[in-house]
């Protein structure tokens, strides 16, 4: 049997007991595989290898380690509550590598969309391979991998960097949720006692907040970029749109427009809201925010967020457009 089929007879996870009963097998699924050896896992903090994670902290505890590498690009918020989650709430061995001045130094000055990409890929297999290197004994590796990837690539995770780890760290594979939709991903988080926060997340690219900070990455638009995500992030779930709306984040690119503050002329970045709906993300429409909530965020982004002077409501579907801007 092709272990990377889904067998046409296995059910829907939908519902809390389908999700027990899929934990139970897996759980002794990964005992059965790893035995007392151990694994490792990059740890983003993404649905999947956050689910992955707890699956195999309640199958082998200590014997998993978790590496989350923090390289600059991720949304407010988000490394620590890897940290909080994974680290204090679930005792899991949990590296934290922060490689932040690493990569933004090796993307400085870099403005060509595909060398971002390549550049992000390549520092993250380096600093995880190198992490991967300084502990013993490690002879699996732990995978998010999920159906589609399989159904979309030839089975490695499509934008799952580790993929490409060097020949001396090539372990055996565990993907404990390699046959399951996203959906049921979600159910089986939630059963494990994920935040909802963590579980619903909308997808997050690879490369991060790098395709959002448009052209040569700079610290400071960067920072203006994650300060209106979470605010855009923000309003969206005290409006009740988290959850409803697939897709939605902010953009600063790179150039500056006049403007007026305090009486004094400035020259300053725009933000760019984009908030779109879809199914597989390869068309996708615009979602009709109120108004009222528009002026709410823009009165606050251009408040709160150093260095803008203009906030603007992206109105272009995919296609013409596509939904990142990198
Ligand atoms: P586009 O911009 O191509 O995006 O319309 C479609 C979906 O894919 C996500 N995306 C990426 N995800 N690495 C990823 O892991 C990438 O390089 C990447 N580029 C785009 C994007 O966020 C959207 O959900």
């Amino acid at each position: 049997m092709d272990s990377n089929k889904r067998p046409d007879s296995m059910e829907r996870i939908t519902t809390p007991a389908l999700a027990e009963a899929f934990i139970a097998e897996q759980v002794e699924a990964i005992k059965a595989q790893v035995g007392d050896k151990k694994v490792l896992l990059a740890l983003s903090g993404g649905v999947d290898s956050s689910v992955v994670a707890a699956l195999l902290i309640k199958a082998i505890g200590k014997q998993l380690t978790c590496v989350h590498v923090n390289h600059g690009l991720l949304r407010k918020g988000e490394p620590e509550q890897v940290v909080e989650v994974f680290k204090n709430q679930m005792d899991a061995n949990l590296i934290y590598v922060d490689a932040v001045d690493r990569f933004l130094d090796k993307l400085a000055g870099v403005d060509d969309p595909e060398t971002k990409r390549k550049i992000i890929g390549k520092e993250f297999i380096d600093v995880f391979a190198e992490e991967a290197g300084k502990l013993e004994g490690i002879e699996f590796l732990a995978q998010g991998t999920i159906y589609p990837d399989i159904l979309e690539s030839d089975g490695v995770k499509a934008h799952h960097n580790v993929g490409g780890l060097p020949e001396d760290l090539q372990f055996e594979l565990v993907e404990p949720v390699k046959l399951l939709y996203k959906d049921e991903v979600r159910v089986v988080g939630k059963a494990l006692g994920l935040p909802d926060n963590m579980v619903y997340r909308q997808p997050f690219p690879g490369p991060g907040l790098g395709v959002r900070c448009t052209g040569a990455i700079t610290r400071d638009r960067l920072e203006a970029l994650r300060e209106s995500d979470a605010i855009l992030r923000d309003e969206f779930a005290k409006n009740g749109l988290e959850g409803k709306v697939w897709q939605y984040f902010t953009v600063v690119p790179d150039y500056k427009s006049t403007g007026i503050k305090d009486g004094k002329r400035t020259f300053e970045w725009p933000v760019v809201i984009r908030a779109v709906n879809s199914i597989d993300a390869t068309s996708a429409s615009i979602e009709e925010i109120p108004y009222s909530l528009l002026a709410v965020i823009t009165d606050r982004i251009l408040s709160e967020v150093q260095g803008v002077n203009r906030v603007l409501y992206d109105l272009s579907p995919k296609p013409v457009a596509t939904i990142e801007w990198e």
